[in-house]
């Protein structure tokens, strides 16, 4: 097949771990005789230097024309100024947005081999297989109003957290239809028992678990949901939740997998629309340029593009299995490895799985 994936390096390691998945997209290609045509965008505090605006027209541009976005991260210390006009990070909200990708999928999942690598107990964490999905284009995000100003005492700003019946109902059947495919539970997060929009939130949810008999649901709230994720991980199947609450809880259910470094994601809008894949980890500005950063997030985002924008499940899987037995031969990189375990850098770690996925048996 023919595909048009846009990539956004972006900043921080973003552009180190791009490069490996397109080394290995590259090897996918050739291995299973498709034509990956790539296109590299600015995008990010990168473009903010370069262009003076975080996503710059011919990004946008390039990103609606594709069939596919694969990002790295965005942000920096450099753009960190809370007085600054522009931000990075927004130039990634207003990208989820112009792809109405109002859903975010993020699994995880414990590779056996990293059992051992997640600061929780391994018995706790082994067979761990939960799928977040988080909204993404409302919310605290983008309510309004919101903004700064000077009052009589002194410097204020505000958010506002909003939610409507259209975007619960959307996010919350897309949970549904997931947990039909999967161990058939629904868990809704809010905090109803302060935030109005909560209330709304857990009557909707309601509503559609009412349609749907056959799948257990549950609510929880927020804040016990932070406890649960690390006491009893393996009791979750598919967890929704709204923006913000799903950025937080997110990070913390990664720490369950060993590492932050691990997280794929989709963000998806209504079919048909054009899928936005990215790590869910950040630009890690420490470690940016020494080449340790680990590939695996980025490169496992790829296998969910090939799935979900690309319809193409074996080659999908292919990296997946790749990956997997790069874990089960050893190789770590920094943010994986224990104490006297040797790490790999960014490159080899690219290498082992690209390598990995050449081995791999077609029929
Ligand atoms: C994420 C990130 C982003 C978010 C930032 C970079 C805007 O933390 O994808 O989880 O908050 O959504
Ligand atoms: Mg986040």
């Amino acid at each position: 097949m023919e595909a048009k994936i846009t990539l956004l390096p972006g900043d921080g390691i973003g552009p180190e771990i791009v490069a490996e998945t397109r080394k290995l997209l590259e090897v996918v290609a050739a291995k299973y005789n498709h034509n990956f045509n790539f296109n590299e965008q600015l995008f990010g505090g990168i473009a903010i230097d370069e262009t003076g605006t975080p996503l710059p027209d011919d990004t946008l541009a390039a990103c609606l024309h594709s069939d596919a976005v694969l990002m790295g991260a965005v942000g920096g210390p450099k753009w960190d100024d809370p007085r600054a006009k522009v931000r990075p990070e927004q130039g990634l909200l207003g990208l989820r947005k112009a792809l109405g990708a109002f859903a975010n999928l993020r699994p995880v999942k414990v590779f056996d081999a990293l059992a051992d690598a997640s600061p929780l107990r391994p018995e706790k964490v082994r067979g761990v297989d939960i799928m977040f999905v988080r909204e993404l284009t409302g919310g605290i995000y983008f309510g309004t109003p919101q903004g700064r100003l000077d009052g009589d005492n002194g410097r204020e700003g505000f958010n506002t957290m909003r939610y409507n019946e259209m975007e619960i109902r959307r996010i919350v059947e897309i949970a549904f239809d997931l947990a039909t495919k999967r161990k058939k539970k629904v868990t809704s997060v809010d905090k109803a028992n302060v935030l109005v929009t909560s209330r709304v939130w857990r009557e909707v949810a309601q509503e559609v678990a009412d349609e749907h008999p056959d799948i257990e649901y549950e609510v929880i709230l927020v804040d016990a949901m932070a406890m649960h994720l690390i006491n009893r991980p393996a009791d979750f199947d598919v967890v929704v939740t709204g923006n913000l609450f799903g950025d937080i809880l997110s990070d913390e259910a990664s720490m369950i997998t060993g590492s932050l470094g691990m997280l794929p994601s989709a963000a998806l809008g209504v079919p048909g629309s054009i899928g936005l894949y990215e790590p869910i980890h950040g630009s890690a500005p420490d470690i940016a340029g020494k080449g340790i950063a680990n590939p695996l997030a980025t490169m496992l985002s790829a296998a969910m593009m090939l799935r979900s924008s690309l319809n193409l499940d074996t080659e999908a899987a292919a990296i997946e299995t790749a990956v997997s037995n790069v874990l089960n031969a050893g190789h770590r990189t920094a943010d994986l490895a224990r104490v006297g375990e040797t790490a790999v850098g960014t490159k080899e770690m690219g290498a082992f799985v690209t390598m990995a996925l050449e081995n791999i048996q077609t029929v």
